[in-house]
């Protein structure tokens, strides 16, 4: 698919057959977010692959999305390395971008996928789970699996989104 049509089709996706992704997928996933570009390219995300049906359901139970997780292939967890941050607004971008290139590369491939925040309020919670030090900072969560629902989330109109052109 050309890089334009990937971006325009992908969408949230939060149910899932229940087929498994190959691992070496889930290391491509991984590796298109490597690739991200960051401030200073200090590449402050760390993960946890989360494939574990105990973990998932563990995980699953500090959200109100809990069916989403349990119904998930795997999920990674995106940690926000503080040794290597240098400006927080700007690593956050960077992990951002790093979460996005996961999102595109996943539904190039096929995989649907869903950016899951509201899980944020327990984030402490989700260290003390996964054993991850307080020196990474829990910033999201991604579930991941093939799509067993086809959504057609819409966008505001581009004139609502350009302030000004010069
Ligand atoms: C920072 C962030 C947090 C999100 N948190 C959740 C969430 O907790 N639960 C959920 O179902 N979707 C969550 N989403 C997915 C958004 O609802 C979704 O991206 C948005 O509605 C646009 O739909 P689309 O991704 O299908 O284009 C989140 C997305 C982002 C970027």
């Amino acid at each position: 698919m050309s890089i334009m049509n990937v971006i325009r089709a992908r969408r949230s996706v939060r149910k899932y057959k229940s087929e498994t992704v190959d691992d070496a997928v889930i290391n491509e996933i991984l590796e298109a977010a490597r690739w991200a570009p960051s401030g200073l390219n200090n590449q402050p995300w760390r993960f946890v692959v989360i494939k574990d049906k105990k973990f998932k359901e563990d995980l699953s139970r500090l959200t109100h999305y809990s069916s989403i997780i349990a119904s998930a292939d795997f999920c990674i967890a995106v940690f926000y390395n503080h040794d290597s941050g240098y400006h927080r607004d700007k690593d956050l971008m960077s992990i951002g971008a790093a979460i996005e290139n996961m999102l595109l590369y996943s539904h190039d491939e096929g995989i649907g996928s869903v950016w899951l925040g509201e899980i944020l309020k327990n984030k402490d919670k989700v260290n003390e789970l996964l054993s991850i030090d307080n020196r990474n900072e829990f910033v999201a969560l991604i579930a991941f699996g093939y799509p067993d629902e086809n959504p057609q989330g819409e966008r505001k109109k581009m004139s609502e989104l350009i302030l000004k052109v010069f």
